[in-house]
């Protein structure tokens, strides 16, 4: 590698994040060839742990998480000598200390003052103890090298995260705090950019002259699994729309940026989240509809409610549901719908992006026997990971017959790997790569986005919960939401029927 020396110091390295995605992607990035020549990974735990027990415990997670399992044979010896397991606790200064003679230890072992990124992999509520004891013991002070990766929630509402925002700024300076939206990672969201804007064809169509709406789905299987208690407190729109599926948004949506460097590319997206009409207090059931699981089944398994969940009340009111239209107020955008929809519990895990192109103003095929659909565009982002183009053919025969088929790029064709989303964000953080990464601005705005549909739903609980069953597409409501224009949700691929 030719990055320079680096401590990476993991607050809560014993914890899920840590074991599911933070090793497996530092062990991905090392056998790769990407880490810094020098580096260690200083994991830090609340626990008295012997370190060549907490190695087997990363190993063990490896085993189960990596997607590059035969190298953990030949690599691990390698990449276990950089793993050190430091005790630690979080709101005593003693520990800071020792952690800074640790960190001094090891400059003298690269024979250099290390980079260091510490990532903040812990609960919301201990951001602010963390931050104030690294300025205290000036485990960061130096902007140009120290970085620290924090993630979501960035607060609650506009305001704590402005707060909050304020309060890491007095230990860190904007360019060294790295804000994971983990969305931004993953491949195929990264490629909307690349589509958009290294080809010559699509943008001139990508305006309101050409487009009818675009709808984002985020679909999830799952439920709230062991998360009931944290998720009480946030729900659909705050897990998700605020900053995964908004972050989307911004990426159909921008201007073209005029170069790719990162200021460059996070401006464009503030100002979408700025043209984003703000919906007002007293029309939020017009934009905005909600939802919540009650118990169903999927593939014949009986799933329970929301409200039987661990650690949720039994008249909860947090939406596990949740779809908006939004308008752009802006040149490009004039009148088009964002429909955006996300939500636990549904058929399938399905996330993807259409592109609705507006109809033919005159054709010259119509009449019954033709199934003519608009052109549309599909980004598949998760687990189907693709681009489609559905346009009109003749079906092949005597008879003039048109239908819909598509042109399809598909990543599993593709002899690259593609790396997981924190691989990638991990990378750009060591390399000191802010693009894909929130800056406190976008936070704000997007919360700014949200804001009345929260005051909204928090004041008033919703009578009809739970008003979908689990294992189905959400509410019927959400069909209204896109009824009243004449529009309806689009279903991400075509059975081709040859
Ligand atoms: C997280 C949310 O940010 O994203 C979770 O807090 C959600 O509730 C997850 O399940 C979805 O991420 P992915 O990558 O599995 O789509």
């Amino acid at each position: 590698g030719t990055l320079q020396s680096t401590s990476i110091i993991i607050f809560g390295a014993t914890g899920d994040l840590a074991k599911r995605k933070l090793f497996p992607a530092f062990f991905n990035l090392f056998i790769e060839g990407r880490m810094p020549e020098k580096f260690n990974i200083v994991a830090l735990g609340r626990a008295d742990k012997e370190n060549n027990d907490f190695k087997s415990y990363v190993k063990e997670n490896l085993l189960l998480f990596s997607r590059n399992q035969t190298e953990i044979e030949t690599e691990w010896d390698k990449f276990q000598s950089h793993i050190i397991y430091f005790r630690h606790q979080i709101d005593e200064e003693s520990s800071y200390k020792d952690l800074d003679v640790k960190l001094k230890s090891l400059d003298s072992e690269y024979g250099v003052r290390a980079n260091r990124l510490f990532y903040l992999s812990i609960g919301p509520n201990f951001v602010s103890t963390i931050s104030e004891h690294l300025k205290k013991a000036q485990l960061a002070s130096n902007p140009s090298q120290d970085r620290i990766i924090i993630e979501k929630p960035f607060g609650h509402d506009k305001k704590s995260a402005i707060e909050l925002n304020n309060l890491l700024s007095k230990t860190f300076e904007e360019e060294q705090i790295y804000r994971i939206d983990h969305y931004l990672g993953k491949e195929t969201v990264q490629n909307i950019l690349a589509f958009r804007f290294g080809n010559s064809i699509f943008e001139p169509l990508w305006n309101c002259k050409y487009v009818e709406s675009v709808q984002i789905t985020v679909a999830e299987e799952v439920g709230v699994e062991s998360r009931g208690a944290f998720y009480e407190g946030t729900g659909a729109l705050k897990d998700m729309i605020q900053n995964h599926l908004l972050q989307i948004l911004c990426m159909v949506a921008m201007e073209q940026p005029s170069s790719l460097d990162s200021g460059e590319i996070r401006d464009r997206k503030v100002d979408v989240l700025k043209s984003i009409r703000r919906i007002p207090l007293d029309q939020v059931n017009h934009y905005a509809v909600r939802g919540q699981y009650g118990k169903g089944t999927l593939n014949g398994t009986d799933l329970k409610a929301y409200r039987d969940e661990e650690g949720v009340a039994p008249d909860s009111n947090t939406e596990t549901f949740a779809a908006i239209k939004f308008y752009l107020d802006n040149e490009r955008w004039d009148g088009v719908p964002f429909y955006v929809r996300t939500g636990k519990r549904m058929q399938e895990k399905h996330s993807y992006i259409t592109i609705q192109f507006k109809p033919l103003a005159q054709s010259t095929f119509s009449g019954g026997k033709h199934d003519l659909s608009q052109n549309k565009l599909i980004i598949n982002i998760q687990p189907l990971m693709d681009i489609r183009l559905q346009f009109m053919t003749k079906k092949p025969g005597l008879t003039v017959e048109l239908r819909p088929v598509e042109m399809i790029f598909d990543y599993f064709s593709c002899k690259e790997d593609t790396p997981e989303a924190y691989e990638t964000l991990l990378l750009d953080a060591l390399e000191g790569d802010l693009t894909l990464f929130m800056r406190s601005d976008q936070v704000e705005e997007a919360w700014d986005v949200v804001k009345t549909i929260q005051e909204s739903w928090e004041n008033n609980p919703d009578p009809s919960f739970p008003n979908y069953a689990a294992g189905s597409s959400g509410p019927q409501e959400c069909n209204l939401l896109l009824q009243r224009e004449d529009h309806s949700w689009e279903h991400a691929h075509i059975d081709l029927k040859v």
